[in-house]
């Protein structure tokens, strides 16, 4: 009672040590800055996306557009009187395994062809994409051919075939149920995904645009094996959160269009799950992909991406905290 007990050895830390350890985790984040910035990026996009909503998202005031389209003839084509920015382009995509059900979504793919007839349609194959890569894009063909998940390889597809050639890039699932014609005014088109971002399933462009040419180059950047896991590493590498954001550190988005429905039907035009909206039928299988992606699917319906986000929401903060200190000393 009333005894004073030093504390042991063991428990006292050398203020040596201490700064030993200190040192090294700054100079582990230091190092790590690149991959730590990026990180950030893709944290942030739940508190960014939003930011300047009202100049991207096509609406009915801002842009006369009709959201539902049931002003629009259903054979509409071309934006005429208006320009059209969105070449007359269809681009398909079927590799891998895919290929081999392909039979099974041609009819899927034969509606939009239809729906425009003098359009030009390319359905990009193991082949002809690879020739693709490794003409317009070599610098990116060996990272293209190694990525891990085949997916990988399609989402990448989508935005070189349309910064090469722009127009509209359909999954393999989505069948046509009107025109493009009205959404050609704008440079960029593509669903709204909630609560942030947009679908990559279906997206219109010019040719050679300048953000589907950032999404092009910052690939290799974001090329990561992302918390080792399946469902994160292809939605941050290559896929919906990836081009999301992207769009949301652009300095000036309000070319780039986010089409989402009406006021009290804001999700009119979502594309998740087996749908239909006013322009498509979404038939919503992802086995086309291959069983990766089926695995992809599974694991991100059983987990969402809240615990991923979670760990690197972590990372983020302990990279601002460092950078507010270093900038403070300065
Ligand atoms: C559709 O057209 C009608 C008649 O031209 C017009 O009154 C209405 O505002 C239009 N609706 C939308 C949503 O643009
Ligand atoms: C962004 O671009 C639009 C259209 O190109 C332009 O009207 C607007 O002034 C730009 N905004 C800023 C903040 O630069």
């Amino acid at each position: 009672m009333g005894v004073r007990t030093r504390p042991s050895r063991a428990h006292r830390t050398h203020p040596g040590i201490l700064a030993c350890g200190l040192f090294l985790v700054l100079s582990a984040l230091y190092l790590a800055r690149g991959l730590l910035y990026d990180a950030y990026t893709l944290a942030a996009l739940p508190l960014i996306w939003s930011r300047h909503a009202d100049r991207f998202y096509i609406s009915a005031e801002r842009d006369g557009f009709d959201l539902t389209f049931a002003n629009y003839s259903v054979h509409q084509t071309s934006a005429a009187p208006l320009p059209d920015r969105v070449p007359p382009v269809l681009h398909h995509i079927s590799l891998g395994s895919g290929a081999a059900t392909h039979s099974k979504w041609s009819e899927v793919r034969q509606s939009c062809l239809d729906m425009h007839p003098d359009w030009d349609a390319f359905l990009w194959t193991d082949e002809t994409a690879d020739a693709l890569v490794a003409a317009d894009f070599p610098e990116l063909y060996e990272m293209w051919t190694t990525y891990r998940y085949p997916i990988q390889r399609i989402d990448a597809l989508r935005y070189m075939v349309l910064y090469k050639y722009g127009g509209v890039v359909l999954d393999m699932d989505l069948q046509c149920k009107r025109g493009f014609g009205p959404l050609r005014r704008f440079e960029f088109v593509a669903p709204a995904a909630h609560p942030t971002g947009f679908s990559i399933g279906f997206m219109m462009a010019s040719k050679g645009n300048e953000y589907i040419g950032k999404l092009v180059q910052n690939l290799r950047r974001y090329n990561r094996n992302w918390l080792g896991l399946p469902y994160p590493t292809v939605m941050f590498s290559t896929g919906c959160h990836y081009a999301s954001t992207i769009h949301a550190f652009q300095r000036n988005r309000t070319e780039l269009k986010i089409l989402a429905g009406p006021p009290g039907n804001r999700r009119m035009h979502s594309l998740n799950g087996p749908v239909s909206t006013p322009i498509f039928n979404h038939l919503g299988s992802s086995s086309w992909h291959s069983y990766d992606a089926a695995m992809i699917v599974s694991l991100g319906k059983s987990h969402g991406w809240k615990a991923p986000l979670g760990l690197i929401v972590g990372v983020a903060l302990a990279f601002y905290i460092v950078r507010r200190t270093k900038k403070r000393r300065i």
